[in-house]
Formats: structure tokens, sequence, C-alpha cells
């Protein structure tokens, strides 16, 4: 197995494994240190079918099933991110990482392709670690003191901005009630590396401060941490796999591929509470 770092702030190409067959101790043991130092590791030439994707994600934790994601039939565990021609809105086209609403959020996501647009659809990552490391002192003084809220009602409850072509592809918005307090910066569970905790997607203010005097600051913290530096755009092909972890990284899934389809399928692992 080769796994070959692919940017200073994130991310390493992982070769030479097969993730449908049950790995070797010494391939699980180097994929869990890789995971760790990288925060996305992307596999190609991948056969994974929902049963294979299944027993990979089951060696890393527990699986949760998502509450708002149609599941792929006959597979609670596996939810389909999907866009269909018709559809013009794409399932996280905006920078956010998964779960972070939970109490205790999700470790990581397993996306696999499984139909992909002739061009385009490509995902970018974020480093989360990097672009806190980038920050000034005084900043990162500033923050440490911080704490967020997250919430998932403003993206899947009823009053979510969503248009109708995509509200079709998510259920149960009565159940978007989750709403929690995480540290802005976390120590990471796996790196220990200090670890920006807020994103675009779930974070709504600092707590104790209202959502106009927090969009400032979350702002300037977004345009830092999506610089290019923090950055890296993988290009999916017919058997691609990426595996991310929630804590260290964001993700955006880019949209210019317009009347075409695109179906992945994912698998969320769940977490553990994340601490300053
Ligand atoms: C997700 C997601 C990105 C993509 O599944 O959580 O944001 O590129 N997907 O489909
Ligand atoms: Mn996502």
């Amino acid at each position: 197995m080769e796994i070959e770092s692919v940017s200073s702030a994130i991310g390493a190409h992982v070769r030479g494994v097969d993730l449908s067959k049950p790995l070797e101790t010494e391939e699980l043991e180097a994929l869990r240190v890789a995971f760790a130092q990288y925060g996305v590791l992307f596999f190609r030439e991948q056969t994974l079918t929902p049963e294979s994707q299944i027993c990979f994600a089951e060696t890393w934790g527990r699986i949760i099933i998502n509450r708002f994601f149609t599941p792929v039939e006959g597979f609670p565990q596996v939810a389909e991110v999907r866009k269909e021609p018709h559809q013009s809105f794409n399932v996280g086209g905006g920078w956010h990482t998964d779960h972070s609403y939970d109490v205790e959020p999700a470790l990581g996501s397993i996306l696999c392709a499984k139909n992909l647009p002739a061009l385009g659809g490509d995902t970018l990552f974020a480093g989360m670690s990097a672009a806190y490391d980038a920050l000034s002192d005084g900043l990162k003084k500033t923050l440490s003191g911080l704490n967020a809220l997250h919430s998932s009602r403003h993206v899947f409850g009823d009053q979510a901005d969503m248009p109708a072509d995509i509200r079709e592809r998510f259920g149960n918005a009565e159940k978007a009630t989750q709403d929690t307090i995480h540290p802005v910066v976390i120590a990471h569970p796996l790196s220990g590396r200090k670890t920006l905790y807020v994103n675009p997607g779930f974070t709504r203010h600092f707590e104790g401060w209202t959502i106009a005097e927090s969009r400032p600051l979350l702002d300037y913290l977004y345009e830092h941490a999506s610089n290019e530096a923090f950055t890296y755009r993988f290009r999916w092909e017919p058997g691609s796999v990426v595996f991310w972890d929630n804590r260290a990284t964001w993700h955006y899934a880019v949209n210019d591929y317009q009347g075409q389809s695109r179906l992945m399928h994912r698998i969320t692992l769940d977490g553990e509470a994340v601490s300053a």
C-alpha cells in the first residue's frame, strides 16, 4: 500500500489496497495513521457494493443513519447523494462539514462514486488544522475562549431555504431540531492538533453573541479557512472512494454539471464529543 500526501494542508492518495476485502491488520493501522495525519483519504479503482461499503465502514466504528437523506433501497445505513438532470440545486454545494449539529459530531463520511457526470462534479476539501495554524496569535487567543452554536434547523428543517426540486430528496424536516454548542477550536480527537471547528453550513453564532454580532468574525474565519492554501480539489472517476474526517475538514460539492445526473453513496460514522 502506498500513501501519498497531495498538499501541505490536507489529503492523501492511497494506492494498492482493495477496500472490498477485509483489511490486513497492518493495512488498517497504516490507514488509521494516515487518516489522523491527512484528514481525507482518496482511493481509486475500487469496487464497493453497499454491502462491502458497510463492512469497510464498520471497521472504523458505528454507522449513523442520517435522518434527512433518502437511503439506498434495502440499505438504511447508506445515504443517496443524488442529483437528477431536472434538479438545479445539489447536496453539499457550499463549504460545510457533516453532522456538526450533533452533540457527538460524526467522525467521518465515506463517499463512493456510483454515477458521475461526463465532466464536473468535483469535491473540494479544506484542512481546518492548517487553517487554524495560520491565524495570528492574537486571534487564536480570542477564539480559545469561544464556543459556537451549530444547528440542523436552517438546513434541513421546514423553514430551510431549500428549492422544491431538492426538497423531495430529503425527509423528516420535523426532525431537524439538533442545536448544539461546540468549542470554536477543538483538540482534534485523533491527531491532538488544534483545529478550527466552525463551518458555513451549520454554525449559527458564537455562544452568548447574536447572529449579527457573530457574522463578521465568522465570515472572516470562513474567508480565511477556504483560502486555496488550505484546500484540495478532487476529481472523481468511476470507482473513486473518499473517506474524510468531519472534525478536521470541510468539503464543498461543486455544482457545475447542470442537466446531468450524479449519484454517490455515503456512509457516515459515529463520533465522540469534541473539546477544546
Ligand atoms: C456529502 C457531501 C459531497 C459531494 O455527501 O456529505 O457533501 O461531492 N457530498 O457529493
Ligand atoms: Mn457533506
